[in-house]
């Protein structure tokens, strides 16, 4: 079900703080097919991970171009809804569907996530990939995703972490402040005091990361070239190109790690649920 009212102002967040806006990061973006610190490998292992089956569904807050939705549908031959704030992505994500042959399976629809609502237990796999500020973080993200997850189903979470603390500065550059983010075993704190139970994970590395982030430069710098040097866009995205490239290298790469961590209800004394098939054995 689609969000009621007016749609926000999209929201000024990234994965790595909060110096762009949505157009901005249409323009950065524009190449990439997943707009977070992962690779193909690594989100077709979690699709592997999370043992999918044909006809399952998932939800997906902040769905992006849809790559998740798309790819899996191909692969596992899920469906599902992908709900995002951009255009852009949206008619991007829809295009990938069609191209994959999965159209009639995913559907794709404009609106606030943070105000979405779906009916009570309609998913398989509900996740929210790289926009916990949807929810007001972990915690409420967790929240808004709940009640749409059957029971006995997963919940994937994309979200930032600290590898070592990070200094002073390396706040101020990157945007965000310390308590956003946790250790990976803070992370583990704040997810088993919702209630869940972290059952796997799939981190960025060093070269995802950079496949997020060093493809933007390119896209950006190109798209500097394309427009004329008075372009109302041109001097915010120069900034941006100029920033984020040094933060990047001086701060990201060291103290910030990114990861999809995969969630179900802690097992509660009792109940017993029915095993999931077990994973493939080759990763
Ligand atoms: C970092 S990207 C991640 C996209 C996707 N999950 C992926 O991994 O490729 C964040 C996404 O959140 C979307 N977004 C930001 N705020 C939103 C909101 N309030 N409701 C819905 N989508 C939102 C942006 O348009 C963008 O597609």
């Amino acid at each position: 079900m689609p969000a009621t009212g007016p749609i926000p102002e999209p929201a000024t967040r990234t994965p790595v703080g909060n110096r762009m806006s949505l157009r901005h990061h249409e323009i950065a973006e524009s190449g990439h097919r997943i707009l977070n610190p992962y690779t193909e490998e690594k989100l077709m292992l979690l699709g592997r991970i999370c043992r999918l089956r044909e006809g399952q569904r998932q939800l997906d807050l902040a769905c992006g171009k849809g790559e998740m939705l798309t790819r899996w549908a191909e692969r596992y031959g899920i469906g599902g809804v992908g709900v995002d704030l951009s255009e852009v992505f949206l008619a991007a994500a829809r295009d990938r569907a069609a191209e994959l042959g999965v159209a009639d399976r995913v559907n794709f629809e404009r609106g606030d996530a943070g105000a979405y609502r779906a009916p009570d237990g309609a998913f398989d796999v509900v996740s929210c990939i790289g926009a916990s500020w949807i929810g007001q973080g972990l915690a409420g993200t967790i929240g808004l995703l709940r009640p749409a997850m059957r029971a006995g189903g997963l919940m994937l979470i994309g979200e930032p972490y600290w590898t070592e603390p990070p200094p002073e500065e390396a706040l101020e550059e990157i945007g965000v402040e310390a308590e956003d983010h946790a250790s990976l075993a803070g992370t583990l704190d704040r997810i088993e005091a919702t209630g869940m139970e972290l059952v796997e994970m799939v981190l960025a590395d060093g070269d995802s990361w950079d496949r997020y982030a060093a493809e933007q430069w390119f896209a950006v710098s190109d798209w500097l070239r394309s427009v004329p040097g008075d372009h109302p866009d041109a001097a915010d995205m120069r900034a941006f190109l100029e920033h984020a490239r040094r933060t990047h290298l001086t701060w990201i790469r060291r103290y910030f790690g990114w990861g999809v961590f995969v969630l179900r209800e802690s097992a509660t004394a009792g109940r017993r649920e029915e095993p999931r098939e077990s994973a493939p054995t080759s990763r």
